[in-house]
């Protein structure tokens, strides 16, 4: 008997498990749209209240995977190693851990976002680079890839349409934080990317999608499990963003503060999470025997220079000027800076990331519509992190861009981010733990 949509509701409604037949016809139902909303958004209001086994959400997964383009990348030769991050404020690491992993013979051919809402995308980041191009044909990517070991694009193509279509209809439905879906969502597009293994950095807190440690690890455990049942090595760190990464926010800030930590200058919580996810990838991309050794080797690549070079040769590749590296001023310069001071001495107790993010958006640097146009020089340099004394007046955070309304805008906004305290607040963990490593 034909499939149709109200038995699988059903089915799914008083708590059945459904087969992977059933996952395979709604999503090429959804996808090409025979099935409407309607009943698209009942059966994900049944998964939130009934939830998927971890069979339905690897067939979820699969069946996502396939409603469109598969990325091909068997002209690169070695293991492609991919890295991901659920995204948070300050997140330049693919920046780091890209140049870095190539420079120790880990091929990275990297499809990355943009920014949705306050958490910028490498791409845009990228193109705060004079020249740098974004976009390139699928041979011109793999022949970068063979050459120097790194590429980085944005998205292009039809990559996973029915995660695309599922993901705006959850955003209006309240059906977005569930764990089967969100894990399908993410792994149905990284599982497309062509890669032969995966990292994911999981963030946590108040900055993140997931608030708290234990969603966090339970996230990173369930895709670290799709990615593995469908045939790639996955592992997933789960990572603080309770307060924004490194200092600076901002596109052509983050692609500065990027070189200063290749150059082994950079904030220390930037530079320990690179040298972490770098280890791992070059363990990943069977450089390396253990992730330790990976971690030495990514040293070594920070202190011998070859991250940078590779950094350099990569801009270069793709149109942009490599003497950035050396010229900050070659970057889009600002025409307001601000100062936030310190309104009383003590300890920085938060610095809300979330609201750092807004801010940021606030002063230019991040889209407040859709398709808006970016001021690659606006954004935020943080003075101080938790942790951190301070002296009432001191600077907190310099805030800049091009239009001095919206940097002023930051500036208020900003404000709402610090928290200064008496006591001395507990250290934040910036590494919670590393899942997939000994599967
Ligand atoms: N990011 C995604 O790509 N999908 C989700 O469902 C949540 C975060």
């Amino acid at each position: 008997m034909a499939m149709n949509m109200i038995d699988i509701i059903l089915k799914k409604r008083m708590g059945s498990q459904l087969t992977k037949s059933e996952i395979q016809f709604f999503i090429d139902g959804y996808t090409n749209g025979e099935i409407p909303d309607y009943q698209a958004s009942a059966l994900l209001m049944a998964i939130m209240f009934q939830k998927l086994s971890m069979e339905e959400t690897v067939n979820l997964t699969e069946a996502m995977k396939s409603s469109g383009d598969i990325i091909d990348l068997s002209g690169i030769n070695g293991i492609k190693v991919d890295k991901h991050s659920t995204g948070g404020v300050g997140d330049k690491t693919t920046l780091v851990v890209g140049p870095i992993a190539a420079a120790c013979g880990v091929p990275i051919a990297k499809m990355s976002g943009r920014g949705l809402g306050f958490t910028g995308g490498t791409v845009d980041k990228m193109e705060s680079v004079p020249g740098m191009k974004t976009s390139m044909e699928p041979e011109a990517f793999i022949k970068q890839v063979n050459d120097i070991g790194l590429a980085v694009i944005g998205q292009t193509g039809h990559i996973a349409p029915a995660d695309k279509k599922l993901y705006a209809l959850r955003d209006v439905t309240a059906t977005i934080d569930n764990l089967s879906l969100i894990s399908a969502s993410i792994m149905s597009k990284k599982l497309a990317a062509g890669a032969d293994a995966i990292l994911l950095d999981v963030k946590c807190g108040s900055g993140a999608f997931m608030k708290t440690r234990a969603d966090a690890i339970a996230l990173a455990e369930m895709m670290v499990s799709i990615g593995n049942l469908s045939g790639k090595r996955t592992v997933a760190a789960v990572t603080d963003m309770s307060q924004p990464l490194g200092n600076a926010v901002g596109n052509a800030l983050e692609v500065i503060e990027a070189i200063h930590t290749l150059k082994g200058e950079g904030p220390a919580d930037i530079t320990k999470l690179s040298l972490e996810l770098a280890g791992v990838m070059i363990y990943l991309g069977r450089k390396a025997d253990t992730p330790q050794r990976g971690k030495e080797m990514a040293m070594e690549a920070i202190q011998n220079g070859a991250a940078l070079k590779k950094f350099s040769e990569f801009i270069a590749c793709q149109g942009g000027d490599p003497n950035i590296t050396t010229d900050e001023t070659l970057f889009p310069q600002p025409e307001f800076r601000l100062e936030l001071k310190a309104a009383s001495k003590g300890y920085i107790g938060a610095i809300d990331a979330n609201v750092i993010g807004l801010a940021s958006q606030h002063t230019g640097a991040g889209r407040m519509v859709m398709g808006e146009t970016i001021d690659m020089s606006a954004g935020i340099v943080l003075h101080k992190k938790v942790g951190d004394a301070v002296m009432a007046g001191e600077v907190l955070a310099s805030l800049q861009g091009d239009v001095e309304s919206k940097v002023q805008t930051g500036l208020s906004e900003c404000q709402k981010a610090f928290k200064i305290q008496l006591e001395n607040p507990s250290k934040i963990e910036l590494i919670h733990e590393i899942i997939g490593l000994n599967l």
